[in-house]
Parts: C-alpha cells; structure tokens; sequence
C-alpha cells in the first residue's frame, strides 16, 4: 500500500492534517489504534482559539461550530471568591468559542468519510521505519494481517502515548518535563453553566474551574490528589466542593444534578525537540502536552498541524521545500511561549502542597497585581485568545 503522507493517529491532529491536505489534493492513510467511536467519545478540550475556528473554516468543517458554538469575549479569575474579569475582546479585539473537542472530531470523520478518506482503524504493533530515506514505511497489524505502507513523509499525531515520538533516536531527541502534584477531576452535567463567562478559581481548598458546552450543558473541574479515585468522589461531594471553591456568591447560582461523566486526567508540561526527524513529522500531543489550565492543548495541536500542512502543500505544489526544513524550529518557538502561558497559569491558580505561606503571598499578589494592571491583564488575554502563528 502508499501514500504520499501516512498519518499516524486519528485524533484532531491527524484529522485535520488530512482534511487540509485533502483539500490540497495531497494524499494520505490515517490509522489509529481506537476505532471512530471511541475516539468521538473522549470527552476533553472545550474552548476554541480564534486561529483554530479559521483553521476549522479553511479545512471547511467549521459550518457546525459556527451555528452551535457559543463566542465568548472575556472570562473571569476568581481568588477566594473575589472576581476579575478578563475582557478578552475589549483588551485584543478577539474572541473564544465553547465548542467541544467530540464536535471538532465528530465533523472531521463526518468529512473524511464523505470524501472515502483511507483508515485503518483498531491497529496494532504500529512501526515507522527507514524513516533518514526518501521512502519511510509504517508497518503493523490489521484485523490478522501484516500491513505496510510505503510513502513520502510519516506525520506523528498519535498523542503522549504513541509510538512517532518513540521512533526518534536516543541521542537525538530531548525532553523536557514537570509533572504537577496534583490533578483536574472534572464531571459534565446536563444543566445550565453558573456563569454565562468561564469562571478560573483559586481556593484555599484548590483549584476549580466552571466551563461548558452549551447553555444547557456544564463542565466543572476541581484539583484533586493524585491518588484520588472517581469512586472517592460521589456527585454530592463534587458540588459541595466546587461551591466552597467558587465561593458563595457565584456558588448561589450554581444549578446541581446528577453528572453524566466523571473523570480525573494528571498535569504535566512536555516538550520533545526537535519535531522532525528524517522523513517524520510530530505534530500535537505527541510533541508536547500543556496542563489543561488554558485550554491549550487542543489549540497548540490545531497551530501545529496548520504550519505542518502548509510545508506539505508547499512541498507537493511548488517543490518548495524551506517550511519543511523549518517546521521543527518554526513550531518549537511557538510551543515554548505556549508552554509557559500554560505553567503560568496553573503556578498562580492551584494549591501546590509544597508552597510557603511566601509563596502563597505571591500567588496573591499576582492576582491583585492583575487585577489593577491593564497590561497584566492584556498579557492573559493575548495569550488566551492564541498567539499568533509565527
Ligand atoms: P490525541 O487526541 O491524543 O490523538 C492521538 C490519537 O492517536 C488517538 O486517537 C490515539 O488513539 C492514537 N494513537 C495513539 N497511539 C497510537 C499508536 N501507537 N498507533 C496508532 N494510533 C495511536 N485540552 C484542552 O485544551 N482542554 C482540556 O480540557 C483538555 N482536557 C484533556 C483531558 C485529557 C484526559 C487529555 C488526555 C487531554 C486533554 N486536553 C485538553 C488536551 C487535548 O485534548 C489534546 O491536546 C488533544 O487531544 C491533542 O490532539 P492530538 O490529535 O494531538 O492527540
Ligand atoms: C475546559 C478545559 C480547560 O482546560 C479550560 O482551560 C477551559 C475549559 C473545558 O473542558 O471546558
């Protein structure tokens, strides 16, 4: 079997890797070890950067989240109950949009299938090989068979967990890392959000943070332990915990009910250099993971794939290779500054156990001090709404 771009991972990354290469009538196999449904199902990212609803328009899958998404021009910090708002809109002249990640998946697969995109889905023992030469491979295991795919160039959007990353030699890549002491447990509930804006909580007890898909449907979060377990935490638990944390005013308008997902995810920051090894690109969480403190991760993974997909289609419609030869150092750059927005934020918002009440101070501080400051305020908002691309 060949292709020109095999895809490794069919998760948002790959997915709108194929849709934009597509379109530029570049050709390319995606497989993924899940299957369609599993994969529509993860229920993660919520808030869109302005730079990833364009990206959605010019793959031409951003027709639902255009009538379903909900704009959002701010969103508050909350410390100890006292709020201030970041007016997004007013501080950069750009917007937000609430639309999940299972939508941005669901319209993918909804256009690659009706343009009979190549998949293989449910695959096994997924190996790029020759990938210094001018025809990688990607080689693994189909319903029985033994598969092998011969192509141009190998993109690895399989996520933290995948093998692209993995494929790098030792002494070539270098990583990167903090794994927080602590992590997000977050529940989805079919009721009204508390606030029509998200609301970032910092709380004596921990972090907490009021989002949502719609205006029917809300996604709470609270830090948790590490070694909490779903099963430690009934539904009566969460929200009389997430009220404390909003504290009481905001906590008067919050409407409960039984939650319909309840999960915990860890936080880490991540870096793997470079992106490119040979023939192979990483693009995504296989590159880089962001804590969800945000909303990054998907919006990092979106910028990637729109730079990776413009040095493909220079590639293959003008023979103009200098995207690719910068792509790694291009995209790092980006990453970095994101990366740092994101451990910013998470520093100031949760209680980390190992904190001084010095450090405890500071967190404060910072607040008041954004509070009061125009400028510390738009530094937020720049970042929030998406860092330009390059
Ligand atoms: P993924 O979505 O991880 O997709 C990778 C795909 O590769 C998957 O479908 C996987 O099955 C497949 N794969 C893996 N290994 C292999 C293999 N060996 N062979 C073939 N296929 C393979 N971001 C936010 O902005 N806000 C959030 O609230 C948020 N919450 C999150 C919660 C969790 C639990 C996690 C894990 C992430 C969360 N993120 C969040 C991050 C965001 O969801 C990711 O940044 C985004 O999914 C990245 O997309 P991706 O396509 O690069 O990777
Ligand atoms: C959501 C997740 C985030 O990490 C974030 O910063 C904002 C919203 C969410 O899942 O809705």
């Amino acid at each position: 079997v060949s292709t020109s771009v095999c895809i490794i991972g069919s998760g948002p990354s790959g997915l709108l890797l194929s849709q934009l290469l597509a379109n530029a009538g570049v050709d390319t196999i995606v497989l993924d070890r899940r299957d369609r449904a599993y994969i529509e199902g993860r229920i993660r990212a919520g808030v869109l950067e302005q730079g990833t609803v364009t990206a959605l328009e010019e793959a031409g899958v951003a027709e639902r989240c255009h009538r379903e998404g909900l704009v959002h021009d701010g969103f508050d910090l909350s410390f100890d109950g006292e709020r201030h708002r970041i007016d997004l809109k007013g501080l950069t002249g750009k917007t937000v949009t609430v639309y999940g990640q299972t939508e941005v998946t669901k319209d993918l697969f909804d256009r690659r299938f009706a343009e009979d995109q190549r998949f293989y889905f449910n695959v096994d023992n997924v190996t790029p090989t020759d990938l210094k030469s001018d025809s990688p491979k990607v080689r693994f295991t189909h319903e029985g068979e033994e598969i092998e795919i011969s192509c141009d160039y190998v993109a690895g959007c399989d996520g933290y967990h995948g093998v692209s990353r993995q494929a790098i030699p030792a002494d070539t890549l270098r990583t990167f890392e903090r794994v927080y002491p602590f992590g997000w447990l977050g529940i989805m509930v079919e009721k009204p959000p508390v606030s029509h804006e998200l609301i970032y909580a910092h709380h004596e007890r921990g972090f907490a943070l009021a989002s949502q898909r719609s205006k029917t449907r809300s996604r709470y979060y609270i830090q948790c332990d590490l070694d909490d377990d779903v099963s430690d935490w009934s539904d009566e638990r969460f929200w009389e915990e997430l009220a404390l944390r909003l504290g009481p005013d905001t906590a008067a308008d919050l409407q409960t009910g039984p939650s319909f997902e309840k999960s915990i995810a860890p936080l880490r920051s991540f870096v793997a250099e470079p992106m490119r090894y040979g023939n192979m690109f990483l693009a995504g969480d296989a590159a880089h993971i962001v804590p969800p403190t945000g909303a990054k991760g998907l919006n990092l993974a979106v910028a990637d794939v729109r730079l990776l997909s413009r040095a493909l289609i220079e590639h293959y419609t003008k023979g103009n290779d200098a995207y690719i030869d910068s792509y790694s150092e291009t995209v790092l750059t980006r990453v970095w500054k994101v990366e740092r927005f994101s451990w910013q934020l998470s520093t100031l918002m949760h209680q980390f156990p190992e904190n001084s009440p010095f450090e405890k101070r500071m967190q404060r501080a910072e607040f008041d001090f954004t509070a009061s400051s125009e400028a510390a305020s738009r530094a937020i908002a720049e970042n929030y709404v998406g860092l330009p691309l390059e």
